[in-house]
């Protein structure tokens, strides 16, 4: 159980965000929920984990501004006393092809997704060192893993947060501070709503469905409730499609 810590998970108001969120509430731990502009569905997420017994609280933050990443993390700490477990998992996608992408389609991926979870980090790691323990998680994706048409930009920063999170484990093992990444294959949210199971990107999953919200929350829960003795590895929840 995660009873008397912190999660700080950033997108929380949707999607994988937001079930990571109650995932993580139900385990008992208390939630910072993190969200871009949409008060109203990140109050809605605040709601069911507080239904679940623990306290959530929103705070509105672009997670690719350094500045306003600081401020954000000293607020949580403030009203929560400190944090014991982030969830980078904010993130957009701008697809295109290679030789048509513009530039600032690049910048904008790199900017939220990883420079994004870089900014987290930094500014949390002090209160993980000063508390002597901590557990960062990052969702990747996939396309990090094995590269996908179209998708240059997200998956440079999906394969930069593998990269990221393995010289984090490394640097902050001593600390008692794990950091893994969740590489999600094909899941059921808005990123996704052009795809459903007839797509013939769905076909190719091995396990002939896309994934679920929930399927990654479990993860997410898993690696911070039971993964002491886990750091630095890339867990692929993607129905084998990568394997
Ligand atoms: P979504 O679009 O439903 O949710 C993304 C969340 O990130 C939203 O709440 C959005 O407001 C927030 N966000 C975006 N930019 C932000 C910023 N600058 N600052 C703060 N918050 C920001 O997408 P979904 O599917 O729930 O994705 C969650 C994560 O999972 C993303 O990192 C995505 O790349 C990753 N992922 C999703 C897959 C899928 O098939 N849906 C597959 C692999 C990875």
């Amino acid at each position: 159980m995660l009873t008397g810590q912190t999660a700080l998970v950033t997108g929380a108001s949707r999607g994988i965000g937001a079930a990571i969120a109650l995932k993580l509430a139900s385990r008992g731990a208390d939630i910072a929920i993190i969200y871009a502009g949409n008060s109203a569905a990140a109050e809605e997420t605040a709601e069911k984990c507080a239904a679940l017994g623990v306290t959530a609280r929103c705070y509105k933050c672009n997670v690719a501004d350094f500045a306003e990443a600081k401020a954000t993390v000293a607020a949580v700490k403030a009203d929560f006393g400190g944090v014991n477990i982030l969830v980078n998992n904010a993130g957009i996608n701008r697809d295109g092809l290679i030789a048509m992408m513009r530039e600032s389609d690049f910048d904008d991926v790199i900017s939220t997704n990883l420079k994004g979870a870089f900014n987290m980090i930094r500014h949390c790691t002090p209160m993980f060192i000063r508390a002597k323990g901590g557990c960062i998680i990052n969702i990747s994706s996939v396309a990090g893993v094995i590269g996908n048409a179209g998708q240059t930009n997200y998956a440079a920063s999906k394969a930069g947060l593998l990269g990221l999170t393995k010289s984090v484990a490394r640097e902050l093992a001593p600390k008692n501070v794990r950091c893994n990444a969740i590489a999600p294959g094909f899941v059921q949210t808005d990123m996704t709503k052009e795809f459903d199971d007839s797509n013939p990107m769905v076909a190719s999953i091995p396990l002939g469905r896309m994934g679920t919200p929930e399927d990654i929350a479990a993860c997410a829960a898993f690696l911070a409730d039971e993964g002491s003795y886990i750091t630095g590895q890339t867990l692929c929840v993607d129905g084998g499609l990568a394997m």
